[in-house]
């Protein structure tokens, strides 16, 4: 058969229908495995049959291959390690016209098997002329982008009155990379996407067109929509039928009012499912080459929100024991109360030479880091003009960026 020649794909229905399989080694085995999945009748014809056979449900004839073991057969695959055996089984095939895929001679058969990427009901089939390897690694990226969403494998249309559902996505925090495989997937899968200002908004992009964006850009200073307007929203599209993600910066139950929504969905009737994310508390710092937990230093990390002055009225947060408790505090939202959140750790008992990290954007490249004491942060932060979103960091972790940074520098220049 000419090697230029192009073949025909063609998926079979081999439920019930006899095949002959002539081999009984691995090659074989792996072809018997495909054949059992896709319900066919196996026959196995080899003197010598590995014991995983006795396993599957399948004929086995533990003789050599005569001629004859092809009648009634749809389909043979000749996968001994003798080349004469298999030409012997391929122009049996072609004597009574049935296909043999042929192991051992790409070029000398009359069928392929090619390398399978299964994801739901999409079936993707490689061959990459007649080499196996390059098929199965081709074969791999392609399962892997199927899994991850990155191919567009959205689902039918909905049809009308089916019911719809809510995801509550947490997207990492910032960096596109750091978003979850099940909430990569429900992202290629959605009809509506609800997204926050801090969400990975480069996966936006990637969008169907037909996909409604829904940019809640809720960000300290400025709420496109309240919180009662995203609710509503997520849960009158869920009622039209609509898979919603709602998008959200980091994890969606870290600071990130995951749990009204959830609350919302529930309330509604409308279901819904939550894929944590990677929240910005500790991927920020490790970004910036600090650890929140290292042995010998400390034991424990404490996330709070500093959105509130810790002197105004209504400060839940318990500073006396912050001040004194968890090795490492992890501040969200601390940059415009700063100078008040690092004067009362210090008036507390923490000692003013606490080392601190800012992290400014972190994990996107805009990140910036700037490293100060408990008693200098708020004035080097105003003078370098640090913004939100920023993770602060306090503790003698942050020390192991120095040493990180140190030692590297070593090997580079080693
Ligand atoms: C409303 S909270 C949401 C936190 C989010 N749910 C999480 O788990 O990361 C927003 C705060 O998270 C922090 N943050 C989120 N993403 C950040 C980033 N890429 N760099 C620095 N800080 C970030 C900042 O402190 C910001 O003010």
């Amino acid at each position: 058969m000419g090697a230029t020649m192009s073949r025909y794909p063609i998926e079979l229905e081999l439920h019930g229908r006899a095949v002959v399989v002539v081999g009984g080694g691995q090659v074989a085995l792996r072809r018997t495995r495909g054949l059992v999945e896709a319900g066919a009748r196996v026959t196995v014809v080899a003197p010598d049959v590995a014991g995983e056979f006795d396993e599957l449900p399948v004929t086995v004839h533990r003789r050599r291959y005569r001629d004859g073991d092809l009648d009634g057969a749809w389909l043979a695959h000749a996968a001994t390690d003798d080349p004469a055996v298999n030409a012997a089984v391929a122009a049996g095939a072609e004597r009574r016209r049935i296909w043999c895929a042929r192991a051992d001679d790409a070029a000398a058969s009359s069928a392929w098997t090619p390398a399978v990427a299964r994801h739901g009901e999409v079936t993707v089939a490689v061959t990459a002329g007649g080499d196996p390897a390059r098929a199965s690694r081709l074969r791999e990226a392609i399962a892997g982008a199927l899994a991850d969403g990155s191919l567009p494998l959205r689902r039918r249309r909905k049809r009308a009155g089916q019911a719809g559902s809510v995801a509550l996505v947490g997207g990492g925090p910032g960096d596109p990379g750091l978003i979850t495989v099940a909430g990569r997937r429900l992202l290629a899968d959605a009809d509506v996407v609800v997204a926050d200002k801090l969400a990975p908004r480069e996966l936006l992009s990637q969008l169907d067109p037909e996909v409604e964006v829904v940019d809640a850009g809720k960000s300290p200073h400025a709420h496109n929509l309240s919180q009662d307007q995203i609710n509503a929203l997520i849960v009158e599209r869920a009622r039209a039928g609509k898979l919603v993600v709602r998008l959200k910066g980091g994890d969606p139950y870290v600071f990130g009012r995951g749990g009204e929504e959830a609350l919302a969905c529930v309330r509604a009737g409308v279901p819904f499912q939550v894929v944590p994310g990677v929240t910005s508390a500790v991927a920020v710092p490790a970004y910036a080459g600090i650890p929140v937990t290292h042995r010998g230093v400390t034991q424990d990390f404490a996330v709070v929100s500093a959105h509130l002055d810790p002197t105004a009225p209504g400060a839940m947060a318990d500073w006396d024991a912050l001040a004194h408790g968890p090795g490492t505090l992890i501040l969200l939202m601390a940059v415009a109360h700063l100078e008040s959140v690092a004067a009362e750790l210090v008036k507390r008992g923490r000692p003013a030479r606490t080392p601190v990290a800012v992290i400014q954007d972190g994990t996107t490249p805009r990140q910036r880091v700037l490293t100060s004491t408990l008693e200098r942060v708020a004035a080097d932060a105003a003078r370098h003009g640090v913004e939100p979103p920023a993770v602060v960091v306090v503790g003698d972790v942050v020390r192991l960026r120095a040493e990180l940074a140190r030692l590297r520098d070593q090997l580079v220049a080693a």
